[in-house]
């Protein structure tokens, strides 16, 4: 049973402020979370709440959100059960009222809903994965999912991290067009080994980087190099020059993925490249592009390749890529299930970002992530650019058998909490539930 709750302002890995959590039960068990914040946001992402008040941290404090925690959510919610993750949840969602989670405010609400199952853990002294796991297994009827999904779902698996290398667009001053630059041990037979590849890669990187005269030391929001290079494609290269630089060999030990966020230089009619010079590409010209790249380079995935609103021309991405490559919808699904059903619809993508404070709660996480993997779709747990030392969302990611996570680099201590994390779950877990890249395997090259 919740006995309190209490909320304060804290702060993420840029400075800003944003709202932790603490739920205390019966016996003083009691459970934290902080929730992380977008820069690249979706527009139709649930809505953070900032106060607008310019005189405290340019507007973005977050004492409103603050507020309603400590009163109108702890007066409705003291008395349930912090185990009955669904029941809280609705609980927050019918108190808000609203589609968008804007009169409470999400990151409200999402404190709330992450510090209950830490607080619900802590109660039944499980892990938090292992209470994670409960929730999943009883909320979803798992049955067999479709191939290529089939493997996922089921058993809490190791994921198999996607890592962000180099970054570009909005979370490195625009250096390059497109954010993240990501690499995928696809070859490694266990997690640990996926790190020591990651991060060997990396420094190597950093290396090959400064050697030819661009910036190879300083990061960007996610810790990726943030080097202003000639063009977007000379990343790619850089990046499988290092992975061959370490012994390892492109495609079948690390591939590449992209996240090229195109939704931040989409102006609703053109996709605006600005970083090498001014070019202005509707989708079919992004279209061919990306396929040019999937066939030049060992890219298996390619995050909101189009436009959140351009359904159209990720139709046509899928149906030109869609056995080629893996086709995240970040900003197009928000991990919300009615954007997500939308795209099952139109056959608009085949894999779908899973970020917590896109869509709120945690019980409607589950809905989305329940939703691709019954129709064959793969979910990518993943982080924000603005993070904290909470640790979440990798027990998450074990618990539901998501298969992938994405973090960012493996710089910034607000990332390296969840890498680290993993470590440990994987020493309870163990190395063959580690799924790897097999989930590739179903992809033509
Ligand atoms: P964001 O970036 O957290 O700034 O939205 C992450 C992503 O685009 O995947
Ligand atoms: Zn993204």
């Amino acid at each position: 049973k919740i006995e309190q709750i209490h909320a304060r302002e804290v702060f993420d890995s840029r400075g800003k402020p944003t709202i932790e959590v603490e739920i205390r039960c019966a016996d003083s068990r009691a459970g934290r979370a902080i929730v992380p914040s977008g820069a690249s946001t979706g527009r139709f992402e649930a809505c953070e709440l900032r106060d607008g008040d310019t005189n405290r941290f340019g507007g973005n404090g977050v004492l409103q959100a603050v507020s309603h925690v400590n009163h109108e959510i702890a007066a409705a919610l003291t008395g349930m059960d912090a185990a009955d993750q669904q029941s809280i949840d609705r609980a927050l969602c019918d108190l808000d009222g609203t589609e968008n989670k804007s009169r409470l405010g999400a990151n409200a609400i999402l404190g709330v809903s992450l510090a209950a199952a830490h607080a619900a853990a802590e109660a039944q002294q499980l892990p938090l994965w292992k209470h994670f796991a409960q929730l999943w297994q009883s909320a979803a009827d798992l049955g067999q999912f479709p191939p290529p999904t089939a493997a996922l779902g089921q058993q809490p698996l190791m994921p198999l991290p996607m890592v962000n290398m180099i970054s570009g667009g909005l979370h490195a001053g625009r250096n390059l067009d497109f954010q993240d630059y990501l690499i995928l041990p696809v070859g490694a037979t266990s997690y640990r080994e996926a790190l020591e590849w990651i991060i060997t890669i990396y420094h190597r990187l950093g290396r090959l980087l400064t050697e030819k005269g661009y910036e190879g030391v300083l990061v960007g929001d996610e810790g990726g190099y943030g080097p202003k290079l000639t063009s977007n494609v000379q990343a790619v290269e850089l990046v499988i020059e290092a992975i061959e630089a370490c012994g390892l060999k492109p495609g079948t030990d690390v591939a590449i993925g992209l996240d090229v966020a195109s939704s931040h230089f989409y102006d609703g009619t053109h996709y605006r490249l600005a970083a090498t010079g001014d070019e202005r590409l509707n989708s079919g010209d992004v279209i061919d592009l990306l396929e040019k790249w999937v066939s030049a380079y060992p890219i298996v995935s390619i995050e909101d390749g189009l436009a959140e609103d351009d359904w159209e021309g990720w139709q046509e991405l899928t149906r030109r890529l869609g056995d080629r490559a893996q086709l995240i919808g970040d900003d197009l699904f928000v991990t919300n299930r009615r954007r997500l059903e939308k795209g099952l619809e139109l056959a608009a993508g085949n894999s779908v970002l899973i970020k917590v404070n896109q869509i709120g709660t945690v019980w409607e996480t589950f809905e989305t992530l329940r939703l691709a993997l019954q129709n064959g779709f793969w979910p990518v747990v993943s982080a924000r650019s603005g993070e904290t030392e909470d640790h979440t969302i990798a027990d998450l990611a074990v618990a539901t058998a998501a298969g992938q996570i994405k973090i960012g680099s493996i710089a910034r201590s607000e990332r390296l909490v969840k890498y680290n994390q993993l470590l440990r779950l994987e020493e309870q877990v163990g190395h063959d539930a580690y799924q790897g890249g097999r989930i590739f395997s179903a992809l033509k090259s």
